[in-house]
This record gives structure tokens, C-alpha cells and sequence, in this order.
């Protein structure tokens, strides 16, 4: 049964990249943000402890694959900037802070377009065990054209690359959930026995784009699949994320358009045999808080001086649409129709009507004005939240930083509480694994109507409860 909105618990999770900036450009040179240690392991071990003290679902670690040319097909502006170069790794980063944590959980992006499927799959296994099930996978197709010629192949049509996805996840799938038996990993000094042969299979997978034989290099982990997030916005990312998201992001400019995807992927989720409580739904959110609404809208001030419109109008467009080549008068919709470069890309995103450069630029420009963007103390900061999620039909929030680790910080001292007195946020974590954060205690396992979980062998149970 559904929970009602207005008594659903919300979630949480920090938006990461390991870069200086990821988003609300040019705030890195404010005196107290730390984007400058991002390669310093202590900055995310103090991050990792601020988000667990928080009780937020996860950490979330966006990722690319090559420097975004947004401004005329120059990096010039990404570097300047710091717009995601320099950049980690992000599954590199995540055992320091797994030691350092109990419950938090670490999505990580990963691409379904270059990485290979085998290589991957074991990593994110290895991750599982070391972290005990706190890993999530967080699939993307990579739509930033460098990232072709940076693994040496062609660049791929946007619906070529959902179909590669496609069967990306199912050779995944049969590695984490069908090629080790529950109880193949032994270790009998009896017997004697490491793990036993008869139950440990090849997938002997062979498909279009892929060729894998296996077996799985791992043995089961305590969620064997990650946990799986997607943030397709086209028509085709949505039917993907709504087929094989645990976690999704949904986006748009306006909370029209966020409204409209939200229950498209309902919608969809639904025809796919999901239920409405085992797809948690979450969108980008911008929240500065501090004790009172005066204090907030102080910081407010203080980060405007220091905002960047290049930064976020490089990301947005790193497609190739350059809005340097219009006029500030010149309509969106007038700029696609026309096709110019990276026009087909934009075309699949919807734009509020009649918008123009300038009004994009603007909007780039001020944080204010940013879609779920609330200033102030905690009461106005719960109030906007619990709005939200209920008029939307929200699970939880994707939080953006305003400064490191000031905006976590403040989450975690003034939101948490006063959401935990209205009865909205846990007060504690409800089990130890990723999933089980999202779904409930003794959710470890991917729901018996996802799709990977056809792949489990008929001997294996599957734990759904304790
Ligand atoms: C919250 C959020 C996070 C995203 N993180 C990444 C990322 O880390 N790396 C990436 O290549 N794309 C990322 N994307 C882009 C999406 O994966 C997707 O490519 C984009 O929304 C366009 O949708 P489409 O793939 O359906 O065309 C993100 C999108 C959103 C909304």
C-alpha cells in the first residue's frame, strides 16, 4: 500500500563530484568553502561523518568522462572555471569513507557507453563488500561528445546508447545475481573447500554490443546488484530509468515540467509492473539554511557576489549548443528548430515557453532562482521541503552545495531536527545497506519485479525481510 504523502518520510542525499566546482560556479573562491581540499582524503572523510550525523541516505557522486567544450567548442571556460577538471575517480574515493562511516550510503556514476561491463561489475562488487552494502550505481550513457574520442571510438546516437545500456544491464545483472549461487563462497576447512565448483557459473552472455563469458569474479555481496539510480531525462532516458531505477532523478526548469516527468515516470514505472513504493523519486534541491531567515538571506547576499553564469552555462550547454553564437532576445525554441549545433541534443529537454538566451542566462546567473531553492531559517526551510515532496510526489531530495562543508553542515544542525519534530525525517538509519536505506529494513536485495532479478537462480533466496 501506498504511504500518504504527507506522512512519508523524506530522504536525503548530498550531491558530489570529486571536482572544485560542480554546480553554483564561481562559490569556490568564497573564504569558507573547502572545494580547494577536494584531493585531500580528509575532505571527504569530514564530509562522509557530517552526512552521517545527518542521516542522509548518501553521498552521490556525479562523474564525466571528458572536459566539457560548452563555449564554441573551446574548454576554455570548464577550465577556468573548474567546471568538473581537475576531476577524481569517484569509486576511488569511497573506502576512506566507508571506514569512517556505518550507514551512509556512496552512489556512483559510472558510464554503460565506455566502461566495459565485466571490469565494472567486479568493481562495484568489491565495493559492496568492503562497504557491506552501501554502494550504488548510478547508470548514465555520457552524453558529453569528448568522451567518444577520449576511449577511442565513434560517437554514439543518444538512442543507440540507451540500447547498448540496455544490454549493459543485463550482462550486470547476470553477473552479480546469477553467476555465484547464495552459498557457492565455502571456505570449509573440512571439506577442503574455497568455494565449490558446482556452484559457480559462466553467463556465457553474447549479444549485440557485448561478449561476456564469466563467471563473476566475486563472490556474493550483501546486495549483489547495487543499489541503481538513472537521471535520463529524454523520452528514451525515462523509459530506461523508470524500467531499471531503484533511485531517480528527475529534472526540468520549472516545477511544471518536474510535476509533468514525475508522473510520466510514475506512469510508466506502473506499466513496467513496478510498484509505486519500490521507485523512489528525487530532484535536485538548493537549501541555505543558517538559525534564522535573516542570517540565510545574509548568506544569500554574500554567495550572489561571487556567482558564475559562464561555469553553469558551460555545463548546461556542454552538449555543443553555444549560446555565445545568439542574441539575447533570441527565442530556445526558434534556436532548435533552426539546428544548430547541439540542437538536437536540447530538443529533447523541455524549456519553459517562450524562453529566451538572456532569460537562461539570468537564470544561470542567480541562485535565487534556482527550481526548489529556498533561504532561511529552519522552519521556513522544513516548510519549503514538506511542500515539495508532497505537492511533486517526491521521496527525497538531491541537495546541490552551496559551500563544502558549510551546506552539509548546516542541513545536518538546523533541517534535520526541526523535520524530525515534524515527524518527516528517521532518527535513526533503519538498516545497514543502501537499499535498505531507501526501502526499509531487510530490503537488501533488488524487488522480486525488477528486471535484474529475473537472473537469480531458482535455489537462491532472495532476501526481501528479516
Ligand atoms: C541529478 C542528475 C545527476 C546527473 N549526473 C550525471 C553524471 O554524473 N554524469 C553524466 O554523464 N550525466 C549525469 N546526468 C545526466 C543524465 O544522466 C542524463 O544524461 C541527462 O539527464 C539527459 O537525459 P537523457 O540521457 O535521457 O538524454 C545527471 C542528471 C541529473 C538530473
Amino acid at each position: 500500500m501506498t504511504t500518504p504523502r504527507s506522512e512519508r518520510q523524506i530522504r536525503f542525499m548530498l550531491l558530489e563530484m570529486g571536482t572544485v566546482s560542480h554546480n553554483n560556479y564561481g562559490l569556490w573562491r568564497h573564504p569558507e568553502n573547502n572545494r580547494h581540499r577536494f584531493s585531500d582524503i580528509d575532505f571527504w572523510i569530514e564530509q562522509a561523518k557530517t552526512l552521517e550525523r545527518g542521516m542522509l541516505d548518501a553521498l552521490f557522486f556525479a562523474d564525466t568522462l571528458a572536459v566539457s567544450a560548452g563555449f564554441g567548442g573551446s574548454t576554455t571556460v570548464a577550465l577556468r572555471e573548474g567546471m568538473h577538471v581537475p576531476i577524481l575517480d569517484p569509486l576511488v574515493v569511497i573506502p576512506a569513507m566507508a571506514a569512517v562511516t556505518k550507514h551512509l550510503g556512496f552512489a556512483a556514476t559510472s558510464s554503460t557507453t565506455y566502461e566495459p561491463p565485466f571490469s565494472f561489475a567486479r568493481r562495484m562488487s568489491s565495493l559492496d563488500l568492503l562497504t557491506k552494502g552501501r554502494v550504488g550505481w548510478n547508470i548514465v550513457t555520457s552524453y558529453l561528445p569528448g568522451a567518444a574520442a577520449n576511449f577511442g571510438i565513434e560517437p554514439m546516437a543518444h538512442d543507440k546508447r540507451y540500447d547498448r545500456a540496455e544490454e549493459y544491464s543485463d550482462v550486470v545483472y547476470k553477473l552479480w545475481e546469477s553467476s555465484w549461487e547464495e552459498d557457492a563462497f565455502r571456505l570449509d576447512r573440512g571439506a577442503p573447500m574455497v568455494s565449490d565448483p558446482s556452484k559457480v557459473h559462466p553467463i556465457a552472455h553474447e549479444g549485440e554490443y557485448f561478449k561476456v563469458m564469466g563467471p563473476h569474479l566475486v563472490s556474493p555481496t550483501p546486495q549483489r546488484t547495487p543499489t541503481l539510480f538513472q537521471a535520463g531525462s529524454s523520452d528514451r532516458g525515462r523509459e530506461f530509468a523508470a524500467r531499471h531505477a531503484e533511485g531517480i532523478f528527475i529534472g526540468g526548469y520549472t516545477e511544471d515540467i518536474l510535476l509533468s516527468h514525475v508522473t510520466d515516470i510514475r506512469r510508466i514505472a506502473a506499466l513496467a509492473g513496478r510498484d509505486h513504493d519500490e521507485v523512489r523519486l528525487f530532484a535536485e534541491c538548493n537549501i541555505i539554511c543558517a538559525t534564522t531567515d535573516k542570517e540565510a538571506e545574509a548568506k544569500l547576499a554574500d554567495f550572489m557576489k561571487l556567482a558564475s553564469a559562464d561555469g553553469y552555462l558551460a555545463h548546461r550547454f556542454g552538449s555543443g549548443m553555444d549560446l555565445t553564437r545568439y542574441g539575447l532576445h533570441e527565442k530556445i525554441e526558434d534556436i532548435i528548430a533552426t539546428g544548430g549545433p547541439g540542437a538536437d541534443h536540447m530538443a529533447r529537454y523541455p524549456f519553459p515557453a517562450g524562453w529566451t538566451v538572456g532569460d537562461i542566462i539570468e537564470d544561470a546567473a542567480r541562485l535565487d532562482r534556482k527550481r526548489l531553492f529556498v533561504c532561511g531559517g529552519p522552519s521556513r526551510c522544513a516548510d519549503a521541503i514538506e511542500r515539495w515532496s508532497d505537492s511533486f510526489d517526491l521521496d527525497g531530495f538531491l541537495m546541490r552545495q552551496f559551500l563544502s562543508p558549510g551546506t552539509a553542515r548546516d542541513f545536518a544542525d538546523f533541517v534535520v531536527p526541526e523535520l524530525q519534530r515534524r515527524g518527516r525525517y528517521r532518527t535513526q538509519y533503519e538498516g545497514t545497506t543502501l537499499r535498505e536505506n531507501l526501502f526499509g529494513r531487510g530490503h537488501k536485495r533488488l524487488a522480486q519485479s525488477h528486471p535484474g532479478a529475473a537472473y537469480r537462480r531458482a535455489m537462491a533466496q532472495p532476501v526481501l525481510a528479516e
